[in-house]
């Protein structure tokens, strides 16, 4: 990804955060996702009364993403208004690893807009393969 792209898709999940619905956590999260023909998807965490029904930003912008026909991620910014970085959940892992490889680039942006990319391989080194049930 060329530092042009990096950077929109940085802002993007920038920008996303500030559409977050976290009244019980608090907690803003801001995803992008950028697609292999260079499309850029957004999505916040959404939460819910019923706790575990809360969504994370990152499948909401996977969700998105494949909703339009994407199937090929090769980037994903995560944003939040933490000091330092953070990861994807588990489950965000398993969804990106549905659409990604392990050279897509995990760009972790802080509250102060520091930026950090981390191979995916290196997040989710054995993702589990049902190639046979795909049709
Ligand atoms: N959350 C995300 O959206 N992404 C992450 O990577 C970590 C956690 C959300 C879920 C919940 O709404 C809130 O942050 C606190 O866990």
């Amino acid at each position: 990804m060329n530092k042009k792209l990096r950077d929109e898709l940085v802002h993007h999940a920038i920008a996303a955060k500030e559409h977050s619905y976290s009244p019980y956590s608090k907690f803003r999260v801001g995803a992008a996702v950028l697609t292999d023909d260079q499309v850029i998807f957004s999505g916040s965490n959404v939460e819910n009364a019923s706790y575990g029904l809360a969504i994370c930003a990152e499948r909401n912008a996977i969700f998105q993403a494949a909703h339009a026909g994407k199937r090929k991620i090769v980037a994903v910014a995560v944003s939040s208004d933490e000091k330092g970085f953070i990861t994807p959940c588990g489950a965000c892992r398993q969804v990106i690893s549905e659409f990604a490889n392990g050279d897509t680039e995990i760009v972790l942006v802080t509250a102060d807009g520091k930026t950090k990319s981390v191979q995916f391989e290196k997040l989710f080194p054995t993702p589990p393969k049902l190639e046979k049930l795909k049709k």
